[in-house]
């Protein structure tokens, strides 16, 4: 029998200070059965979390209510879940505030993955991706300098966001890439990557980079920024998958179709403020594969959705645009570099 002694003591504490919550659970038996959403209503102490409300829901109503839990502090990641179609980890969400909005809300399995039984999902698929980027240092054989192999804060700050991962699965649960390819590599991989490329002691950075660069990987990813949007922990994978393709296009690798259409973006901008949409296309793809989109380019055209290629296609003061083009640059020295050299970055010290 779990012990739930913590429990008995908050509801001591706040027993003039209870709640009702009202959750509508999206319940499946598993293959072959048919999902259903069945509505409940517990008694809670005021400073409970889905969590707690979904233990109340098990211990007292419903013991088939399946849902994955452990450290109830946010660390373990196990309890990843959807309300109101957006993934949290219920262990982290006070259900006060939608209490005194009297707003019901909806919990479901995370999406993106096999649901196995009501709130389990398989997190098979989720692990087969961070095993595939490779998840340890690798030192290409170096030694370790001293004893032990001492990163200064500054090193350490370079992958200090993506260090704080839990794997928890949520970014992935609001992936719209991987809702469309199974295999993109995904947030939670491509953040765990950045975690080791950014790692001054890894020696296999330009392999890693390669990797990642190719078919599934950081390319694919669509810039939408529901994964920074739903972490828990402030890992914004997102970024960390700028941060790889800004080392993918140091490191030189740049002739994949992905880092080719990063560059047109780039390039065009820089020359003209402005995104000149109708090199997008052959410029990514090159002009031959281009002539086979004609017929879309046309589709496109007779809704009004190509802009004049003939026409001056200029931001009005594009010197700005130079100006803060040249200061970008200045401020991002390969950074690797710039940490072992004892430089600050990001306003940290040394
Ligand atoms: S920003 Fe990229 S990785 Fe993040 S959720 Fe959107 S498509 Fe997925
Ligand atoms: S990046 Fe954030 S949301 Fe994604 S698995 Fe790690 S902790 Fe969870
Ligand atoms: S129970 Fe461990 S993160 Fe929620």
């Amino acid at each position: 029998m779990e012990d739930r002694s913590h429990l008995t003591t908050l509801k001591g504490a706040y027993d003039h200070k209870m709640m009702e919550v009202t959750l509508r659970v999206r319940r499946y038996a598993g293959e072959g059965a048919r999902a259903h959403t069945e509505t409940y209503t517990v008694d809670v102490p005021v400073t409970a979390t889905l969590l707690d409300c979904l233990d109340e829901i098990k211990d007292k109503q419903d013991g088939t209510l399946a849902f994955r839990k452990s450290c109830r502090m946010a660390v373990c990641g196990s309890c990843g879940m959807r309300m109101d179609g957006g993934a949290v980890l219920a262990c982290k969400t006070a259900m006060k505030p939608f209490v005194d909005a009297g707003h019901t809300v909806t919990v479901s399995p995370m999406g993106n993955l096999p649901v196995i039984k009501d709130l389990v999902v398989d997190m098979a698929p989720f692990w087969s991706k961070i095993r595939a980027i490779k998840p340890y240092l690798d030192t290409g054989g170096a030694k370790a300098p001293e004893k032990e192999w001492r990163v200064t804060p500054v090193q350490g700050h370079l992958v200090s966001k993506e260090a704080l991962c839990i794997l928890c699965g949520c970014c992935v649960s609001e992936c719209i890439s991987m809702e469309s390819d199974p295999d993109f590599l995904g947030p939670a991989a491509l953040a765990k990557a950045y975690r080791f490329v950014g790692d001054v002691r890894d020696g296999d950075t330009r392999a890693r980079l390669k990797d990642l660069s190719g078919a599934h990987g950081i390319w694919d990813c669509t810039r939408c920024y529901f994964c920074n949007q739903r972490c828990p922990k402030g890992v914004d994978p997102r970024d960390a998958i700028a941060k790889l393709g800004a080392e993918a296009f140091r490191e030189g690798l740049t002739r994949d179709e992905g880092a080719r259409h990063a560059k047109v973006f780039v390039n065009s901008a820089h020359k003209g403020g402005f995104l000149r949409e109708t090199e997008l296309v052959p410029k990514t793809i090159g002009p031959v594969a281009a002539i086979t989109q004609i017929p879309f380019a046309l589709q496109l055209a007779r809704a009004g959705k190509v802009p004049n290629p003939l026409a001056p296609h200029k931001a009005k003061d594009n010197a700005e645009v130079k100006r803060l083009w040249k200061l970008l640059e200045s401020q991002a020295p390969k950074q690797k570099e710039r940490a072992n050299s004892g430089a600050p970055i990001d306003g940290t010290e040394s």
